[in-house]
C-alpha cells in the first residue's frame, strides 16, 4: 500500500478535522501518500481528489467542521454511483481508504468493500455517540458540552422566571447526548428514546418537583425521544395537566465550534490506528476506543448493534433530580 484516502461523510461533527490531520501525518509519518477526497462519497464519484501532505492539515487540529466538506450523497446509493466510485479510487492509485463518519457512512463504506473490494477502515466520526464498537465518537463530548453550556443559560432564566422549559438536543434515534447533558445540566426530566416517557408521566415529575419546593424545571427531551420532539411533548404536557412551559430547541449549534480536549485526542488516536490497521491489512472494520484501548470491529456489527445508554447513569439522574 502506497496511497491512501480519507474523506468525511454524513452530519459533520466536531474532531473531524483533527482525525483527518491525524490520518494525513500518520500515514505520511510511514511513507504513504494520502489523499484527500472531498464531499464524502460525492467527491468519490465525481473524483474531487485532492493531494493532502503534513503542512496541508496545519491549524486544523482546532477547528470545527471538516475542512473537506461533507455530504449524503444519493448517487453513491445506486450500484452504479459505487462502481464510478471505485473506479475513480483505482485510477487515481488508491489502494485503501479511511472513512470518518456515522452509521450511514459505514453502510456505504461496507458496500464499497463488499462489492468492490477496496481496502476501507473506520473511524466514529458523529456527535450522537450512537455506533457499537467504541465507547465514544468524535464530536459527542464536544457536543455535550455546547448542549450543556446553552442548558446553563436557560436554568439562570428558567429559574428567574420560575418556569418550566423544554429543550431538544439532537441524537437522532438515541439519547447519549441527552443523558448525559441532563445529568451534567441536573434536568427534571430526560426523555430518551431508549425508555419513552408519556406526557402524562412528565407531567407527573414536574408536578412532584414542585411538590417538593421546586421553582422551576428543566426537560431535556432527545429529538428521537418524543414523537414530534420537545414542541409536542410541551403542547400535550401542558393539555394534560396544564402546565406551561417554554421550548428550545438547540438544533445545529451543538454540531459545531472548537473540538473539546476529549474529542482531539480521541479523533487523533483514531485516525492514526486506522492507518496502522490500513497497514496491517484490515479492511471492512470501524476503529474504536473501548476502555481506553484500540478496538477493531465489523463494519456489519458497528451498525447492526445497538449500544445501549448506560442504565445505571440513567437510574442516577432520576434519584439526583428530588
Ligand atoms: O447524526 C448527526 C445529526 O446531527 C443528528 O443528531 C441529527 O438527527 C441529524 O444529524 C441532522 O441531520 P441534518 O444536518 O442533515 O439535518
Amino acid at each position: 500500500m502506497k496511497r491512501i484516502g480519507v474523506f468525511t461523510s454524513g452530519g459533520d461533527a466536531p474532531g473531524m478535522n483533527a482525525a483527518i490531520r491525524a490520518v494525513v501525518r500518520a500515514g505520511t509519518a510511514q511513507g504513504l501518500e494520502v489523499v484527500g477526497i472531498r464531499r464524502g462519497y460525492q467527491g468519490m464519484i465525481d473524483g474531487d481528489f485532492i493531494e493532502l501532505g503534513p503542512r496541508d492539515v496545519a491549524n486544523t487540529l482546532q477547528r470545527g467542521g471538516t475542512v473537506l466538506l461533507t455530504a449524503r450523497s444519493k448517487e453513491f446509493m445506486t450500484p452504479e454511483g459505487r462502481a464510478k466510485a471505485a473506479q475513480n479510487l483505482r485510477d487515481a492509485g488508491i489502494s485503501g481508504v479511511v472513512c470518518i463518519g456515522g452509521d450511514g457512512s459505514y453502510r456505504g463504506a461496507l458496500k464499497l468493500v463488499e462489492e468492490h473490494h477496496i481496502p476501507i477502515v473506520g473511524a466514529p466520526g458523529t456527535i450522537d455517540n450512537d455506533l457499537y464498537g467504541t465507547d465514544y465518537t468524535i464530536g459527542f463530548d464536544t457536543a455535550v458540552n455546547t448542549a450543556l453550556d446553552a442548558i446553563d443559560r436557560i436554568r439562570d432564566t428558567a429559574a428567574s422566571h420560575e418556569r418550566v422549559f423544554f429543550i431538544e438536543v439532537m441524537g437522532r434515534h438515541a439519547g447519549f447526548i441527552a443523558l448525559e447533558v441532563g445529568i451534567a445540566g441536573g434536568a427534571e426530566v430526560i426523555v430518551l428514546p431508549e425508555d419513552p416517557t408519556s406526557a402524562h408521566m412528565c407531567a407527573q415529575v414536574i408536578e412532584a418537583s414542585a411538590g417538593k419546593g421546586k421553582k422551576s424545571s428543566i426537560v431535556v427531551v432527545a429529538e428521537g425521544g418524543y414523537e414530534g420532539g420537545a414542541e409536542a411533548l410541551a403542547r400535550d404536557v401542558k393539555l394534560c395537566s396544564g402546565i406551561e412551559g417554554r421550548v428550545t430547541v438547540l438544533g445545529h449549534i451543538q454540531r459545531g465550534g472548537s473540538p473539546t480536549a476529549i474529542d482531539r485526542v480521541l479523533a487523533s488516536r483514531l485516525g492514526a490506528a486506522c492507518v496502522d490497521a490500513l497497514l496491517a491489512g484490515a479492511s471492512g472494520v470501524a476503529i474504536g476506543e473501548v476502555n481506553d484501548e484500540i478496538r477493531l470491529t465489523p463494519f456489519k456489527e458497528a451498525v447492526e448493534k445497538r449500544k445501549d445508554i448506560n442504565r445505571r447513569k440513567y437510574e442516577l439522574a432520576k434519584t439526583l433530580a428530588l
